[in-house]
């Protein structure tokens, strides 16, 4: 089935990527392959798109559609946090380019039934890669009450975590949660309707994407992730990150602006002791927003942050 994924800030990230004929471009998040296909136009006709993503589904839709261009491409099965063990398999020491588009599909929300969306009844699974990890449900029906309540108000910022962490446990005492549908009952009866009235998104939106963070390791991997892409890149070459919450924002920000400045000596020390020199320069002064044109025509597109950098 082709994807329905629409790609965000297409133009933006390729112009940040500055591909061209001959590079060797990472797409870490093929998803539904969409910007894949515009790098593979502009990198032809001796380029090479490495594509990458964890979930089986991504990488064979994405293998149909880059199917004419196989001489160009590598598509891998992987966590993007193996970037090195990936690049070292093809006997590759570094790259002109590497592209996070980070979060979920519209095809993992819509059709996966994985259980990402609170909208449907599905089994309570949230794996971008169900052949690894703990799913939802495991976690949801073990952790202690202090554990989910603090994944919900720290990955969540869910004013009821406490509540709704006593209330899972209430009620997994009784019948394990196996289902969406069980969890966002349970978050609706934990919200007072006031605060539920008032709220812009579903009562169950912030307490859903918590689970699938902590379920994804999502922020742990990221962290790893944006060294690695740092490490493996070509003097001149770029990273682009488009991130859709706020802490991943906070982390590419700041990942970014530690590289820029190198040294990380307290900025007490007379001389720097640390010896760590800029590696990037940051070519997004401000993050890249999408325009109000976009989020017109793709509303998933709202949230999205994009920042880029040139290693030196
Ligand atoms: C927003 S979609 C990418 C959409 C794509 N850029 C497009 O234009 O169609 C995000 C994709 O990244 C994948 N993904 C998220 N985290 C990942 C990780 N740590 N390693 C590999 N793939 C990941 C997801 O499985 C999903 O398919």
């Amino acid at each position: 089935m082709a994807s329905r994924h629409v790609s965000v800030m297409s133009d933006e990230a390729l112009g940040y990527l500055n591909c061209a004929p001959g590079k060797c471009v990472v797409d870490c998040t093929l998803g539904g392959a969409g910007h894949a296909m515009d790098i593979i136009e502009k990198i032809l006709p001796d380029g090479l798109l490495i594509g990458i993503d964890q979930d089986a589904d991504a990488v064979k839709r994405a293998g149909r559609m880059l199917a004419p261009w196989t001489e160009n491409v590598r598509l891998i099965h992987d966590n993007f946090v193996n970037l090195p063990k990936i690049l070292l398999q093809l006997s590759i020491d570094s790259v002109d380019a590497v592209f996070a588009d980070l979060g979920l599909s519209f095809d993992q929300i819509e059709v996966s039934g994985r259980g990402f969306s609170f909208r449907k009844d599905e089994p309570l699974d949230m794996r971008m890669n169900p052949e690894t990890g703990q799913s939802a449900s495991d976690i949801v029906n073990t952790l202690e009450a202090r554990g989910l309540a603090r994944i919900f108000k720290e990955l969540g910022e869910e004013q009821w975590a406490g509540r709704i962490a006593n209330k899972i446990v209430e009620r997994r005492s009784v019948k394990s949660i196996e289902t969406t549908g069980q969890l966002s009952d349970i978050v609706r009866t934990c919200i007072p309707r006031k605060d539920a009235a008032r709220r812009k998104t579903d009562p169950a939106t912030k307490v859903f994407m918590a689970l699938r963070i902590a379920v994804n390791r999502e922020l742990e991997v990221l962290d790893a992730f944006l060294d690695h892409a740092v490490n493996l890149l070509e003097p001149g070459g770029r990273l682009c990150v488009i991130s859709f919450h706020s802490l991943e924002d906070r982390i590419v920000k700041q990942r970014f602006v530690s590289y820029a400045r190198g040294c990380q000596c307290p900025p007490d020390f007379p001389v720097c002791n640390c010896g760590k020199t800029p590696q990037l320069k940051i070519l997004s002064k401000k993050v890249c927003r999408p325009s109000e044109q976009e989020i017109a025509r793709n509303p998933m597109s709202r949230s999205a942050r994009m920042r880029a950098a040139e290693k030196l």
